[in-house]
């Protein structure tokens, strides 16, 4: 029968405990051969150089950059120390249109530049040289705080001639090149480590940063006597060697979205997810990102419709331009879709929702797309929440605990605006790893704040 079929097809999505036990070891794994290999590797796990979280001490005027997720920002963050400590922001949203996501590098860094150029003129600030933190939410190979050669695009950015290049040093030519101002560019942060960072200012038992959005990624701070990497000399960090590596701990960027690109996750992966990899920039990279973040979950949502209604088995066989369309299926669409409980009004309103989408739909299409679209977004929430219950395990069994307390600060839109995420994201972490108690509490602010904060860290340290 019909609902046997589409039963089926859903079952391809649906993960047991088995599977999300599963799902937390291949994590495990990633993350330790990351942190070992000097060579590449799925989950890449770079140092942050990131040594600590704030401690309230910070203090001063900074610009911060964001780029890389929804929106590009720049900020203007004035931190306050002592009693009185609190942190101010000002900020500004530009749009980053495609042609320059994926045009050159040489533009994609002028338009930044003339985006600062506005905001300081807006603040009237031209005159300052202000220090600088560039939250750029992109792999990073650093070898200093102030360093980071782009390793590869990701998401929907693909600008020439940036991988492999310094992304300060490609931020400073354009600077250079427009002549107009000055700045001092002290810290690149990724927007896992900005988003950590910005709620550690407010609970110092935040030592997770996730960002469930556009993309998915996590940065935790490890141990530094596990991080090879830094290890041997290799790190060009100056004055730190002296530092006992004992008891020092440096925050990682895992860059977990890379899991699986050597095939560890293919028992689970569907023809659906393997339909979402083909179409993409980076076909067979990010193949964890790919099931869990918000770029791609719509077109999942919308491969699934598509073989459905190719069998016959919905929109009365009826293969629309529309399903055709990559990218129609904005997970904007998904939350909305999911928001509603089952009611003749709610599935009239998803109903039109298709609609907008030039989708036709009978009430029995509106359930099934429905079910498809919970399928695919618990799906994502679970092995999230898999991946997050193998990194706190790592954390507490790096410190010898029986049962550990931490805080994971997060951020994206995913998290914030899907009505489910979170809560089976939560409670697959809880299944998964019971001897730690995870608190999750989202960031208010954005990474730039957090930004702000390492320049002022990276800053006080040097001044120390
Ligand atoms: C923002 C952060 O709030 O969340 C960004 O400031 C981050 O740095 C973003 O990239 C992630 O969410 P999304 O959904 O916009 O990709
Ligand atoms: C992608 C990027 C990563 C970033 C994440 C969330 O996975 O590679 O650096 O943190 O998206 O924005």
């Amino acid at each position: 029968s019909q609902r046997h079929q589409v039963d089926e097809a859903l079952s391809s999505l649906q993960l047991t405990q088995e599977h999300l036990g599963w799902v937390k070891s291949r994590m495990r794994a990633g993350l330790e051969a990351g942190l070992k290999s000097h060579g590449p590797s799925p989950v890449k796990m770079l140092p942050a150089y990131v040594y600590r979280t704030p401690d309230g001490t910070e203090h001063g005027k900074y610009l911060a950059l964001d780029l890389g997720g929804t929106n590009f920002r720049v900020l203007l963050v004035k931190i306050r120390s002592g009693l009185r400590r609190s942190v101010r922001l000002y900020n500004k949203i530009y749009a980053i249109p495609l042609e320059i996501m994926q045009g050159t590098g040489e533009e994609l860094f002028d338009h930044i530049v003339q985006c600062i150029s506005d905001f300081l003129d807006y603040m009237g600030m031209k005159n300052t040289r202000l220090p600088l933190g560039f939250t750029f939410s992109f792999p990073c190979y650093q070898k200093a705080i102030d360093t980071g050669t782009l390793v590869s695009w990701t998401k929907g950015f693909k600008a020439t001639g940036c991988q492999g290049n310094d992304v300060v040093d490609m931020l400073r030519d354009a600077i250079k090149r427009r002549n107009e101002f000055d700045l001092d560019i002290v810290a690149i942060v990724n927007d896992t480590v900005g988003t950590m960072m910005s709620c550690a200012y407010e609970d110092p038992q935040c030592e997770i940063g996730l960002i469930a959005g556009t993309g998915s990624n996590v940065c935790y701070m490890e141990e530094l006597r596990n991080v090879e990497k830094v290890q041997g000399g290799e790190a060009e960090d100056g004055g730190r060697e002296e530092r006992s590596r004992e008891n020092l701990r440096m925050c990682i960027n895992t860059e977990w979205g890379g899991l699986g690109e050597d095939g560890c996750l293919d028992d689970i992966i569907t023809p659906y997810d393997s339909a979402v990899d083909r179409e993409s920039l980076n076909q067979g990279k990010q193949r964890f990102e790919k099931m869990t973040s918000g770029l791609y979950l719509g077109e999942i949502v919308r491969q699934v419709l598509l073989d459905l209604t190719r069998r016959g088995l919905l929109f009365r066989g009826h293969v629309t331009e529309a399903l055709k369309t990559p990218g129609i299926f904005h997970t904007k669409y998904l939350s909305q879709i999911e928001r509603k409980v089952y009611d003749r009004l709610a599935l009239l309103q998803v109903r039109s929702i298709l609609q907008q989408l030039g989708l036709d739909s009978t009430s029995n299409d509106s359930i099934i797309v429905k079910e498809v679209c919970g399928a695919v977004s618990r799906r994502a929430a679970q092995m999230c929440g898999a991946g997050m219950a193998a990194v706190v395990d790592k954390i507490r069994e790096n410190r010898g605990l029986d049962h550990l307390d931490i805080t994971v600060g997060v951020d994206g839109t995913l998290y914030k605006l899907h009505p489910h995420f979170s809560m089976v994201l939560q409670h697959t972490v809880r299944a998964l790893a019971p001897m730690c108690q995870v608190t999750f509490t989202l960031s208010e602010e954005g990474s730039g704040k957090g930004a702000a904060l390492i320049t002022a860290v990276a800053r006080g340290d040097q001044a120390r």
